[in-house]
């Protein structure tokens, strides 16, 4: 049987690491497939021939749309990033029949709708397993591994970047700043750092990762989106006092009142084995009524760990292209007519625990007067950590965890206890997961 022409939109970090796993392990990737893979067209306006080694073979053009439109061409690997012209290209390819194999999560949280939609009436496949978790086949054990169950919850460390900076920060009481610009230099940040350190990237995985939970239209303007930005050290100090790690995670979560989609900073017990994801690794727990709690770890960003899942991506595609198309795996995991309209809720209705920190005047009450807000919201203290205050200061931290309660109820104690004289300052919080079974 003949090969599969596959072009390759972007010759960058991925790109590149695309054609050179494809090239390297085309014998064995062929015996699983059942057919050969080449890369027959290739678009990119830059790039370094001596990263891909073999490219003088191929032809490789400035204009994405000539590989779109190339009719030799049958599946379309989509890495440029971004949302445009990606989302043009990807739907001129579908509009062509040509199946597409994506890295792109921001595509396909804000457009991913809009795709599928495209794609179902055209009877062609869009993969995108490298969007969310690098390396890790997160989509595909979701999607497929875990379809007998009814999803509960999902906690991801889904950006490598963050968890990079909290883990330095932690281990090595290096500053923020210093670790990003690091994490730039590795080439793990985004194009735009703040996409990583202000959750943006992370919600877009997360978005992805709660259609295929729960079976419903990626809404990613509404995830609740908070980076690390305001974290200090201190916090990540003060947290393992207390026997916690703050990992900045993404929480899909569907209850009675409906689904919760959100990222932000998270205070998780050390003794969880996702709390020890260190560095840039991501690590995905899913919660199932059947199979209990499982846990994907793996490299979350890179040349090679991305390009592993866009190839088996390409293998899937492959593997279907005699398949009824009707029969394919869902994109989303649920039929596309079966997608509900659940709700997705407010953070006023969301229930966490909290951590608190604020910088208070060493003056007798201070503390009464906060627990008197709490205690009048119904905000019970679970535990209390005051530093003594450096020598000449007339002001110190003041540490306490609380029991669960509504973020909104949580909002107004926080107001409250700001507008106290002998409070300085805002009160950072950070919320907290218990992540049990
Ligand atoms: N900037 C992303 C990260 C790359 O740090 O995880 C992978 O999506």
């Amino acid at each position: 049987m003949e090969p599969v022409n596959v072009g390759l939109l972007g010759l960058g970090t991925v790109g590149g690491g695309t054609f050179n796993v494809l090239s390297r392990n085309a014998d064995e990737i062929a015996r699983r497939a059942g057919r050969g893979i080449r890369i027959t067209h290739a678009a990119a306006r830059e790039y370094d021939p001596a990263s891909v080694p073999g490219i003088e073979s191929i032809r490789v053009t400035d204009d994405a749309f000539r590989v779109v439109d190339d009719p030799d061409v049958e599946i379309v690997v989509e890495l440029i990033g971004g949302y445009s012209p990606a989302r043009e290209l990807v739907l001129q390819a579908i509009a062509n029949g040509k199946h597409v194999v994506t890295a792109n999560k921001a595509l396909i949280a804000l457009h991913g709708n809009e795709i599928f939609a495209a794609a179902q009436e055209k009877g062609v496949t869009v993969a995108f397993e490298a969007a969310v978790a690098g390396g890790i086949p997160i989509i595909k054990a979701m999607r497929e591994g875990l379809a007998a169950n009814r999803i509960q919850w999902v906690a991801g460390i889904i950006n490598g970047t963050g968890n990079f900076i909290l883990t330095e920060m932690r281990d090595k009481g290096r500053d923020f700043d210093e670790v990003l610009a690091e994490a730039q230099a590795l080439g793990y940040a985004e194009a735009d750092p703040t996409f990583d350190v202000e959750g943006i990237d992370a919600a877009h995985k997360l978005t992805i990762l709660a259609s295929i939970a729960f079976g419903i239209p990626l809404q990613f303007d509404r995830t609740y989106t908070e980076g690390i930005s305001r974290i200090e050290a201190q916090d990540v100090e003060y947290a393992g006092a207390l026997g916690y790690r703050i990992k900045h995670l993404g929480i899909a979560r569907k209850s009675e009142a409906g689904i919760e989609m959100r990222v932000h900073p998270t205070l998780i017990p050390e003794r969880r084995l996702i709390a020890n994801v260190d560095g840039v690794m991501n690590a995905v727990l899913v919660l199932g009524d059947a199979v209990g709690p499982t846990l994907y770890y793996g490299a979350g960003a890179g040349a090679e760990p991305t390009a592993s899942a866009v190839v088996a991506d390409v293998v899937d595609v492959v593997r279907a292209l005699t398949s009824d198309p009707e029969n394919r795996v869902p994109h989303l995991a649920f039929q596309p007519g079966e997608l509900s309209d659940l709700t997705v809720l407010p953070m006023e209705q969301v229930e966490t625990a909290y951590y608190l920190r604020m910088q208070v005047h060493d003056e007798p009450g201070v503390m009464a007067r906060i627990a008197g807000i709490l205690g009048d919201a119904g905000i019970s203290i679970e535990a209390i950590q005051q530093k003594e205050p450096a020598a000449g200061c007339t002001e110190l931290p003041l540490v306490l965890l609380t029991h669960r309660v509504l973020e909104g109820r949580m909002d107004q104690a926080i107001e409250r206890i700001e507008a106290l004289p002998s409070v300085v300052g805002s009160v950072l919080r950070i919320r907290m997961e218990p992540l049990d079974g």
